[in-house]
């Protein structure tokens, strides 16, 4: 059977949002994973990576919350404690990541996706530790769920900003702050809101 990957990495990004939907009972803004993927194909532009590589990066960022279904069905059963909670979301999704076919490296980007570069994560790593990647992964994540695409743009895009500075060797490296500050504007903040925003028209310029 012949994969086709743009396809696949929609169905699964669409599958995705409806359970955080189901999950949450609405209160996780929908299209979480595809903002995240988009922040995150900014972010990686100028750093001159091959095609594959960045339509992989991108595949991960979309899927990035892979774990959750399956981490909180674990919860519902009783398996989980409180505190293993982050720590299980990522090991999850880094396992199951294992089973789809990427030729480039992914190992860690799911697994570190949580982790502060000052060592305050889940797994206690920081600065270089961390997977490269995953340092971006983890400020398009952190800046969307804090962010409310349905508020009013300056504010929110003002509030970001601050919580980047604020956030800058802490949570976030100093050069996931920079690659995100240099490469999304008020314009892609503004894009994002759109609720018939899609990355399909994005990936099929690498195709
Ligand atoms: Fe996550
Ligand atoms: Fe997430």
């Amino acid at each position: 059977m012949k994969l086709n990957v743009t396809d696949f990495l929609f169905a699964m990004s669409f599958a995705l949002d409806a359970v955080e939907q189901e999950i949450s009972g609405g209160k996780v803004q929908s299209g979480h994973g595809k903002r995240v993927a988009y922040m995150l194909m900014k972010m990686i532009q100028p750093l001159h990576l091959s095609v594959p590589e960045q339509v992989t990066y991108i595949g991960c960022a979309i899927l990035h919350d892979n774990g959750l279904a399956e981490y909180i069905r674990g919860e519902l059963e009783l398996q989980y404690t409180q505190s293993s909670k982050l720590r299980l979301h990522v090991e999850l999704g880094e396992k199951n990541m294992e089973l789809l076919p990427f030729d480039i490296d992914i190992k860690d980007i799911i697994l570190h996706h949580h982790e502060n570069a000052d060592g305050s994560g889940p797994l206690r790593l920081k600065g270089d530790e961390i997977n490269e990647i995953a340092h971006l992964l983890h400020i398009a994540d952190i800046v969307e769920l804090a962010c409310n695409f349905d508020g009013d743009i300056d504010l929110e895009f003002e509030k970001m900003k601050n919580m980047l500075e604020d956030c800058k060797n802490k949570m976030f490296s100093e050069k996931a702050v920079s690659l995100f500050e240099q490469n999304i504007t008020k314009d892609d903040s503004l894009f994002m809101r759109d609720e018939n925003f899609t990355m399909t028209r994005h990936l099929q310029n690498f195709s």
